[in-house]
């Protein structure tokens, strides 16, 4: 089989390195790629083009003999990179445009949870800034302001007061913070617990559940600082137990297939379900994304051994029901190497050190570098991911800290304390 990676970043980059490592997979084309997927060597290689370039991407897939495509990023499921490869008749493990409101549209995946009695944050949805600071004041803070569109994972405020909440609506209805994405905002329920990430590979009619993660979205230590597209994750995320898997499943995730074919929008690709688990253990969805996350997809394909490539082909094909996954039972844990500045302003252009040795049980994903007069350098708010396998989750926090400390440029910045919720409870649990 030839593959291709759509994308560029860190989800990417673990997405080629997993499908590379089937026996059945000649070649991984990776459209564009990173300086990661084109050091890697073996049967990946870059191919220069956009990956928002649907013409160009599938006369690369025409020219290449590729068999399947795999897409990482939400922009081109959200343009509708499905449908158009279905047009060309070439395979594209991923949702359609419609399917992909679930991601691309929160008001959307509010009303599509409302109809099928998913359980979520309850919510309204406004364009108007005088009726979202109506509601804002009626239901009280904290309480948490969403752009509907697309936003980079950081289109969110948390308030901790109803000031801010309408301080916030109004900038993103005014257009000044996310232009257009921010023209209507959902605002909503403030849930407590903990957040997990559960992504599954759906077929269309049912879904086959990958390990738990969870992600860091604060930037800084202790989960403070501003929102980002995450600074690290690890799997499995241990508050994911088995009786909370199972609610996962039969409260939401098999619903929402059902749901999806039901409404004529049958979902194929990866479907990822942000869940805040509350401290009963009901799970509730905090959002839909239609791709797998990043940073989840680096630790959470460390640890799959089973073929990724089969997977997505029987996904679209004959089906997924007999699969059963096979996963290094070794946590892995990922902690992101960010950029001086990010999430805001950030620099570019730095000079990486480092990169260079190979550690085992630990690895090195590229999201935002970029070569440069044969030096890899900084191109990206979130850098790297480096992840470390270990025989628990101690260990593999070690192990991918020991990897980070040889790595270094201009402003590097990155958390401390990744997966420090599972080292919690471990300790609680006297393991
Ligand atoms: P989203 O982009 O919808 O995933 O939101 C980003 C982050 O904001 C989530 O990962 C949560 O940490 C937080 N968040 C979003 N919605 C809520 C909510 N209803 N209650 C509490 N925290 C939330
Ligand atoms: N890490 C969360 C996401 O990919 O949206």
């Amino acid at each position: 089989m030839k593959l291709m990676v759509v994308g560029s970043g860190g989800r990417e980059h673990a997405l080629a390195w997993s499908v590379a490592r089937s026996s059945q997979v000649e070649a991984v084309l990776v459209a564009p790629g990173n300086p990661g997927t084109g050091a890697e060597g073996g049967k990946i290689r870059n191919l220069a083009v956009d990956s928002d370039d649907f013409d160009a991407l599938a006369g690369l897939a025409e020219a290449h003999g590729v068999d399947l495509a795999i897409v990482g990023p939400e922009a081109p499921l959200a343009a509708g990179i499905r449908d158009y490869f279905d047009s060309r008749g070439l395979a594209c493990f991923a949702p359609t445009r419609a399917a992909a409101q679930l991601e691309s549209s929160k008001s959307f995946a509010k009303s599509f949870m409302a109809r099928h009695g998913i359980p979520t944050a309850a919510h309204g949805t406004f364009s108007d800034s005088e009726a979202a600071e109506d509601y804002i004041r009626a239901q009280g803070a904290p309480i948490v302001v969403k752009a509907d569109g697309l936003a980079a994972g950081k289109g969110v405020v948390v308030a901790r007061t109803v000031e801010e909440a309408a301080a916030s609506a109004r900038e993103m209805l005014s257009g000044a913070r996310f232009g257009d994405a921010g023209r209507q905002v959902v605002v909503e329920e403030f849930l407590a617990g903990e957040e997990a990430s559960f992504t599954c590979v759906v077929d269309g009619k049912q879904a086959l559940p990958l390990a738990s993660s969870q992600d860091h979205k604060a930037r800084d230590d202790g989960d403070t600082g501003p929102n980002t597209g995450g600074m690290g994750a690890y799997s499995p995320a241990p508050v994911v137990t088995s009786a909370v898997h199972d609610r996962v499943m039969s409260e939401i995730v098999d619903p929402t297939v059902r749901g999806m074919a039901a409404e004529g929008m049958p979902y194929q690709g990866f479907l990822y379900v942000g869940l805040m688990i509350a401290p009963d253990g009901a799970p509730r969805v905090v959002e839909y994304n239609c791709r797998f996350g990043d940073p989840e997809a680096q630790p959470v394909l460390m640890r799959l051994r089973s073929d990724l490539a089969e997977l997505c082909k029987k996904a679209l094909g004959q089906g997924i029901s007999d699969i059963v996954l096979d996963w290094d039972p070794r946590p892995a844990l990922g902690v992101v190497l960010a950029a001086g500045g990010y999430p805001i302003a950030y620099e570019s252009g730095d000079p990486i050190t480092g990169l260079g040795d190979d550690i085992p049980n630990s690895k090195v994903f590229h999201a935002g570098t970029r070569s440069d007069n044969g030096n890899v350098v900084t191109s990206g708010g979130r850098v790297l991911a480096v992840v470390g396998l270990g025989d628990d989750i101690i260990a593999a926090q070690a192990s991918a800290y020991a990897r980070v400390a040889r790595i270094g440029w201009r402003g590097m910045q990155y958390r401390r304390d990744i997966g420090y919720r599972a080292l919690a409870r471990l300790a609680d649990s006297g393991g």
